[in-house]
């Protein structure tokens, strides 16, 4: 396999070798709209034009063992050594931000912490509120502290947070990405041992941009009766995703990555994507590249998911198809997800708060649990991670205590009881 170039310090932290601002000549400082002012919009297109790392972005590693071990490996990636650098030195007690989020959250996370307790791993827990919850008690959607907390200790793990549909406050979980510059969403889809689906064996990767595209938020109504919301692809965005997907497919052994999209239609905004995404694949000679539009892929998807190995997707794409993949392997209990950025981590479900089952002893902790050992993997905990790992098979395996959404009539609580007994 042939070594990947080595990552600069410069670009590692997400600055340019040559300077802070990479754009276009029409975005130099200089107002647009006639009058002097520069817009809202203009602005938010200003920054994502600024500090664009076009030639390499780098996001956290999701660490295996490989990655500790293999030199060359260290080096498509941030490396794990200056990961460990930017928390001065190796942890004993791992300091992650919490935040239990609402609805099925909490009953998810306590499970997962019972289980995370059990490990041996020793964490120190910063918690905190996100969302309605927060506003009720600090008068913020998102407490100053909790930024503060993640900026500090660098990883997260957290629940779902509900946003209000069709108004009201802006999604916690799309500001923290955005915030973080989460850029990069990592959902593995593999089924699990003894879960009954239509597609047994599914193994795919779904890679997500996170911070543009439709979830930029800027949407205005033009006049009444008529909204304008507008999609932002940007090469920055659009190369550093691809080279994550790139990167992390040649890192793990993976053989193909397709780049789903609607570019027949969105001739700009999904041409650009495309374009870098194949400038990207040229660097990766070892791992196959093709494209496909996104109304295919869903029906293909459910065809045949076994034509695919890693999906890569701009944002909405993204979150949709990750739902639709969630089928495969028992729905949406079962799909852990990471959002990595240069310098933080956020580990968290695919799935959302669930009202529909909140607070009855219903949720499928398996999602989180398994985010959360994606996070120990990523703090470097792999005997913990694989302990987790076996004992949740063997759990499924056995599959005489497993939670309603997978056919089993067990509770919250009664499924980590079990997976702390499988793991001794
Ligand atoms: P959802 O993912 O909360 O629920 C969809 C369906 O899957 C429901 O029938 C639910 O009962 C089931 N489900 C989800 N997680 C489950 C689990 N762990 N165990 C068993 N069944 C589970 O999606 P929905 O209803 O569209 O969204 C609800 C709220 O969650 C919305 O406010 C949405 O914005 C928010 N949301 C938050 C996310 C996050 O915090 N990262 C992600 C997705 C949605």
């Amino acid at each position: 396999m042939p070594a990947a170039p080595k990552a600069t310090r410069a670009s590692k932290i997400g600055i340019h070798p040559e300077g802070d601002y990479v754009g276009d000549n029409d975005m130099n400082g200089t107002s647009s709209n006639g009058n002097g002012a520069r817009s809202h919009h203009e602005d938010k297109f200003r920054a994502l034009a600024r500090t664009a790392p076009v030639e390499r972005s780098v996001a956290l590693p999701l660490q295996t063992e490989e990655t500790v071990e293999s030199e060359a490996h260290l080096t498509t990636l941030a490396p794990v050594s200056e990961y460990l650098e930017k928390l001065d030195g190796p942890q004993t007690i791992h300091k992650v931000t919490l935040i239990p989020g609402d609805g099925i959250g909490p009953e998810v996370m306590q499970a997962v912490l019972r289980i995370l307790d059990a490990t041996g791993v020793k964490f120190d827990f910063e918690r905190f509120t996100a969302g309605a919850d927060a506003f009720e008690l600090y008068g913020e959607y998102i407490p100053s502290d909790l930024y503060e907390s993640i900026e500090r200790n660098r990883v997260a793990l957290k629940g779902p947070v509900t946003t209000p549909i069709g108004g009201g406050f802006k999604s916690i979980n799309v500001t923290l990405r955005k915030k973080f510059d989460l850029f990069a969403n990592f959902r593995p889809i593999k089924n699990l041992p003894g879960i009954e689906t239509k597609w047994p064996g599914v193994d795919l990767v779904i890679v997500r941009e996170n911070t543009e595209g439709e979830y930029l938020g800027l949407e205005h109504e033009v006049v009444p009766g008529v909204v304008e919301a507008i999609k932002v692809i940007t090469e920055k965005g659009s190369t550093r995703i691809a080279n994550f997907a790139f990167d992390y497919a040649r890192r793990h052994g993976r053989k193909k990555i397709c780049a789903i999209h609607k570019a027949n239609i969105m001739k700009l905004s999904d041409g650009l994507f495309l374009r870098c995404a194949r400038k990207v694949a040229e660097g990766y000679p070892d791992v196959a590249y093709s494209e496909q539009l996104i109304d295919n892929t869903c029906m293909q998807l459910v065809m045949n998911p076994y034509q695919y190995d890693t999906l890569l997707l701009e944002n909405l794409y993204g979150d949709i198809v990750s739902d639709l993949c969630s089928a495969f392997v028992g729905g949406l209990g079962l799909v852990p997800g990471a959002n990595l950025g240069a310098d933080c981590a956020i580990f968290e479900a695919v799935h959302g708060s669930a009202p529909d089952i909140a607070g009855k002893d219903m949720a499928n902790p398996t999602a989180l649990l398994q985010s959360a050992v994606l996070m120990l993997r990523h703090l470097g905990e792999f005997t913990a991670a694989d302990k987790v790992q076996k004992a949740l098979e063997t759990v499924y395996g056995v599959g005489k205590m497993l939670t309603r959404d997978v056919g089993g009539t067990c509770g919250t609580g009664q499924f980590a009881d079990a997976v702390l007994a499988a793991m001794g």
